[in-house]
C-alpha cells in the first residue's frame, strides 16, 4: 500500500513515516517546508537505511498534488499539512484558513479527480472545547475556541459531507492529545524555530539553557497541585496509532473520529518533576498567572481506538521526558 503523507517532514508526519516504513508501507512525503526542515530527509535515511522519496510542493497547489498522486499511484493519504500556532491563529485567522481549510479542500479535490478515497486526517483534542464532562470521548459535543480550531473542526465536518456523498470514501480524523517525546534513536523529534508555545519543548529549552526559566501558567487551578493537567501522548505511540488507522480504513468506507491519548491526566508540575527526575537535571520555574483559554484539565476516553484500532498507547510519561531530552542533546551536538 502505498501513502502519501502531507507535511511528511514535520514533527507528527516524519515520525510517522518511520513507524509506516517499519510496518511494510511505501511512502511518499509531501511539504512546503513552511514549518519543517530538509535536513530531517538524511535522519528518516539513516533511520530506515532507505533513500526517502520526498517532494517540494504545497497541498493548495492542486495540480502539482494531483501528479503526485497519479505519477505515484497512491492508495490512501495522511494529511498532516497545516500551520498549528492557536496564539498565531487568532491574530491570523485568514492565514490560517487560508492553508489549513483551502490546503484541505485543495487535496480532496486532487484525490477526487485521481480516485484516491482514503484519508487520514490530524485532528486535535481542540475540537471539543471546554469541557462538559472529562474524559472527552468522541461523543463530547465539539466546539471552536480559536480559528485554529475552528479550522480543524470545518475540515472535520467537510470529510463527513464527502462520506456521506461518495460511499465508498473513507475518512479517519485523530483527535490528538498532547504529542510530545521523540523517537528513540533521538534523531528526530520537534525543535521549533521561534520560542515553543507548548510546555514539553519550552522545558527542553530551559534545560538546554536557551531560555532562563519556565513560566508555569496558572497553580490556582482545581486539580491535584494547582496546576494545567493534559493527556501527553509519545509520538511513536501517536505515529503506530495512523498504522492501526490505516488498516482501519481498509474494511471500513465511511467517517469515523477516534481519541489518540493515554487515558491519564498529568499536571505541569508532574512533568516537570519527571522531567528532572529521568534527565537529572534541575528545571528553573516561576509560577505566573493563567494563560488566557487553557483549560484545568484534558484528558482522554481512547477506548474506542483499543477497541476498534486495536491500538493504546504504550510509552510513560518517563518514556516521553527521557526521548525529548535525548533528541535535544543530539542536535546541540550535531
Ligand atoms: P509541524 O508544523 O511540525 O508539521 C506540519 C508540516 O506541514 C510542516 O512540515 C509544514 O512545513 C507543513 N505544511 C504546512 N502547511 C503546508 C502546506 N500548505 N503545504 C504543504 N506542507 C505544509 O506540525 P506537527 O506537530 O507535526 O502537526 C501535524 C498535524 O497534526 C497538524 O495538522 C497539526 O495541526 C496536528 N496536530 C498537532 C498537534 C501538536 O501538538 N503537535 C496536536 C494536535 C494536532
Ligand atoms: C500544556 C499545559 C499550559 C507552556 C496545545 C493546543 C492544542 C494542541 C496541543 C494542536 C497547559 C501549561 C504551557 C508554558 C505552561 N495543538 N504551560 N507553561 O495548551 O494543552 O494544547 O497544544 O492541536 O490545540 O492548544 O498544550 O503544551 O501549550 O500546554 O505552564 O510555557 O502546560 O498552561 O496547562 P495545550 P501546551
Amino acid at each position: 500500500m502505498k501513502i502519501l503523507l502531507t507535511g511528511g517532514i514535520g514533527y507528527i508526519g516524519s515520525h510517522t513515516a518511520v513507524v509506516l516504513f517499519d510496518a511494510g508501507f511505501d511512502i511518499v512525503l509531501l511539504d512546503n517546508l513552511s514549518n519543517s526542515d530538509r535536513s530531517i530527509l538524511k535522519r528518516l535515511e539513516e533511520l530506515t537505511g532507505k533513500s526517502i522519496n520526498f517532494i517540494e510542493a504545497d497541498v493548495r497547489d492542486t495540480e502539482h498534488v494531483e501528479q503526485v498522486l497519479k505519477v505515484h499511484d497512491i492508495d490512501a493519504v495522511i494529511h498532516f499539512a497545516g500551520l498549528k500556532a492557536v496564539g498565531e491563529s487568532v491574530d491570523k485567522p485568514i492565514e490560517y484558513f487560508e492553508n489549513n481549510i483551502s490546503g484541505s479542500i485543495s487535496l480532496l479535490k486532487a484525490m477526487q479527480k485521481t480516485g484516491v478515497k482514503k484519508i487520514v486526517f490530524s485532528s486535535s483534542a481542540t475540537v471539543y472545547g471546554e469541557p462538559e464532562y472529562l474524559p472527552f470521548d468522541e461523543d463530547h459535543p465539539t466546539s471552536a475556541v480559536n480559528p485554529y480550531g475552528r479550522a480543524k473542526l470545518h475540515i472535520e465536518e467537510i470529510l463527513k459531507d464527502i462520506c456521506n456523498s461518495q460511499k465508498d470514501f473513507s475518512a479517519i480524523c485523530l483527535r490528538y492529545f498532547n504529542p510530545v517525546g521523540a523517537h528513540e534513536s533521538g534523531l528526530i523529534g520537534e525543535d521549533p524555530k521561534d520560542i515553543p508555545n507548548n510546555l514539553m519543548p519550552y522545558i527542553a529549552q530551559v534545560a538546554e539553557g536557551k531560555l532562563r526559566e519556565l513560566n508555569i501558567f496558572g497553580d490556582d487551578y482545581l486539580t491535584l497541585d494547582g496546576t494545567g493537567v493534559r493527556d501527553y501522548i509519545h509520538v511513536m505511540d501517536l505515529a503506530s496509532g495512523h498504522v492501526s488507522a490505516l488498516n482501519f480504513l481498509d474494511d471500513n468506507p465511511g467517517w469515523h473520529a477516534f481519541n489518540l491519548g493515554t487515558g491519564s491526566g498529568i499536571s505541569v508540575l508532574e512533568l516537570v518533576k519527571t522531567f528532572e527526575k529521568v534527565n537529572q537535571l534541575t528545571i528553573s520555574y516561576k509560577k505566573k498567572s493563567r494563560r488566557p483559554g487553557d483549560a484545568a484539565e484534558s484528558y482522554s476516553d481512547s477506548s474506542k481506538a483499543k477497541k476498534l484500532l486495536h491500538w493504546s498507547a504504550e510509552k510513560d510519561i518517563g518514556d516521553m521526558c527521557r526521548d525529548t531530552w535525548k533528541f535535544h542533546n543530539k542536535i546541540k551536538r550535531n
